[in-house]
């Protein structure tokens, strides 16, 4: 589906990019434009811009820029007509009929939704019917203590244990064997065309997101046969790192607190035990978007991971994540139980909830782990402890949570505060200056690659390229310039134009000023892929910043293009004709100096 340029403008006049963005990355103002940590590259640094005004954003860093759709397409990995979907249905706006998106697949998330939504329908029927999903029902309701009420909030399933049930029903229903397979729902077979179900004779759980659309799932066996979970792989409609099982119901009551475990039977054993403010990850590690997903929904994140050391260490990775946005994060560590559903089995609710006031602060949990690996009456393991904790501190980007640290280390150890500060600030000063050293270089390292993506022919002519963005910089930025090279005033066409890149982004500046809405530059995103859009903003962002825009600094680019041009087609002459023009050349060159 092709939106109209009409309803893709209002979609975008329709969006405060402030509040769209500010969901996303905290930012602050300053002047005109508003200043943030990007949320597309790794930065401590804020580089990362946004102009209400103009509608658009930039990141200095990585160079990610372009309208609001353009956003919408990065963060939430989405192509340019789902973007406006998305945005338009944000702000209230009905969309135009027949918008179904198709994708790669040529299968459209909508219409994984509705495959997923009749297959977890599937599922459930079978749970529930004895003859087919005995077992599984036997699986929650015995072996996992599960309450009815329980099995049906969370739609629980049972994939029969057949290659062909599900698809039959699904085939019956109007789906094709490619669309199947497209959700993850069927694999091709390996010889033969046919396909055949992925989940079969295991219990199901599906994943629904926060608009109540059954996203993918997850399907347990009721042995020990491996492997113990199968989960949906990315779809049109699902990409595991910005998933949280379970967050359709706790994004409801979790404003004040959210509890992170491992797996789908603690955060079910925790809901059915009244703590509905669980979440799980979908049998990954937490993702920076995760950690993003989390700070748009409440302040403070307990991880109660599994007790073994795989679980502790994901735990300190959690830590590191939740905290680098800003969450106030608390660990619980259990004792006599594995992980939390086997706790509340075990010990029951309010033992948990006991547990759970008990928590411990990121540093107090991080400090125990220390302290609890060395012998303070030695000395040389005490200076290694103090060495370790002054680390740990040094990451506290508040200095009164530093302070606060630093006295509860230094009664510890038995040392004076002083010495461990002067420790702590040197670590700081030093990671500060690795970690600056370190953002320049990523971002030089993407913007060479992205220069190469993007701009291959860059390369090969520097001198043309830096004039062609010097040219379509000004050409965005003022109409005048556009009339101008409308009307032939200024002599200036695709082909002076060196790089293939800059004459596309030439060719369509021109073609939609000519249109009858004129240019829009977030249109453009129709053409340009969000990387695309950003070289393009960039244009225009580098060329604001220098004072001096006016008509003749715009002659002079276009000139030394259309110089360029000469000097190419002359390097085309023979020999005799290359001579008598250069020696032209020359000879107008004096007459002018
Ligand atoms: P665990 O192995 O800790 O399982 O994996 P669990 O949640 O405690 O499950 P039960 O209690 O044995 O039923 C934690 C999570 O890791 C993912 C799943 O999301 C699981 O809930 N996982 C685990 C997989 O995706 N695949 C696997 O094979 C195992
Ligand atoms: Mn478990």
């Amino acid at each position: 589906m092709r939106f109209s340029d009409n309803f893709i403008q209002e979609v975008v006049d329709r969006t405060d990019i402030e509040e769209l963005i500010g969901r996303y990355v905290p930012l602050k103002r300053t002047g005109a434009n508003l200043l943030g940590r990007c949320p597309f590259h790794s930065e401590k640094t804020p580089s990362f811009t946004v102009t209400p005004a103009k509608k658009m954003f930039y990141c200095f860093g990585c160079q990610a820029g372009g309208s609001a759709i353009t956003f919408v397409q990065r963060a939430e990995n989405m192509d340019f007509a789902e973007a406006i979907e998305f945005l338009a249905n944000r702000a209230g706006l009905p969309l135009p009929k027949e918008s179904g998106v198709p994708q790669e697949s040529g299968v459209s998330r909508k219409r994984v939704l509705e495959m997923n939504l009749e297959a977890a329908k599937f599922f459930r029927a079978c749970l529930f019917d004895p003859a087919i999903g005995g077992v599984g029902m036997d699986y929650f309701r015995r072996q996992r203590r599960l309450s009815e009420a329980t099995v049906k909030h969370f739609g629980l399933g049972y994939a029969p244990n057949d290659f062909g049930a599900l698809r039959d029903h699904m085939r019956k229903k109007g789906y094709s064997d490619d669309e199947l397979v497209a959700a993850y729902l069927c694999a091709r077979s390996q010889k033969g065309k046919g396909v055949y179900d992925i989940f079969r004779n295991r219990v199901m759980f599906p994943i629904i997101d926060t608009s109540g659309n059954v996203v993918a799932f997850g399907g347990r066996v009721m042995d020990d046969s491996k492997p113990k979970y199968l989960n949906t792989s990315d779809t049109p409609a699902f990409k595991k790192s910005r998933h949280l099982f379970a967050l359709n119901f706790a994004k409801n009551c979790c404003a004040e607190k959210m509890i992170l475990c491992e797996g789908y039977m603690d955060v079910i054993a925790l809901h059915a035990a009244g703590f509905e403010y669980a979440v799980a990850t979908l049998g990954t590690a937490i993702t920076a978007e995760h950690a993003r997903i989390f700070s748009k929904y409440t302040q403070k994140v307990i991880i109660s991971y599994d007790a073994d050391e795989a679980g502790q260490n994901a735990a300190n990775k959690a830590m590191r994540m939740l905290g680098e946005v800003g969450m106030d994060v608390r660990v619980l560590k259990l004792e006599g139980a594995k992980d939390p559903d086997e706790f509340i089995q075990k010990f029951g609710a309010d033992r948990f909830r006991r547990t759970l006031e008990q928590s411990r602060t990121g540093f107090e949990y991080k400090a125990g782990r220390i302290l609890s690996r060395y012998d303070l009456s030695d000395g040389a393991q005490k200076i290694r402890a103090s060495g370790e904790l002054c680390a740990v501190i040094a990451e506290y980007h508040s200095p009164v949570e530093r302070e606060v640290y630093l006295s509860y280390a230094a009664s510890k150890l038995e040392l004076p505060n002083d010495v461990l500060r002067n420790t702590v600030e040197q670590i700081r000063r030093k990671r500060r200056s690795e970690q600056a050293a370190r953002e320049r270089q990523e971002a030089q390292a993407t913007v060479k690659n992205f220069g190469d993506r993007i701009n291959p022919d860059a390369a090969k002519d520097p001198k043309a390229a830096a004039a062609e963005e010097a040219v379509i910089g000004l050409l965005l930025m003022f109409e005048e310039y556009r009339n101008a090279v409308e009307k032939g005033e200024i002599p200036l066409s695709e082909a002076d134009f060196v790089t293939e890149f800059h004459r596309r982004v030439f060719v369509s500046i021109m073609r939609r000023h000519a249109s009858e809405s004129g240019l829009h530059f977030e249109l453009m995103g129709e053409e340009f892929d969000p990387d695309e859009m950003g070289r393009i903003q960039k244009m225009e962002v580098t060329r604001r910043q220098l004072s001096q825009n006016g008509p003749e600094i715009f002659r002079s680019a276009v000139a030394v293009l259309r110089g360029i041009r000469q000097d190419r087609q002359v390097s085309d002459m023979d020999l005799n004709t290359r001579l008598a023009y250069l020696r032209e050349k020359k000879m107008k060159k004096n007459e002018t100096t």
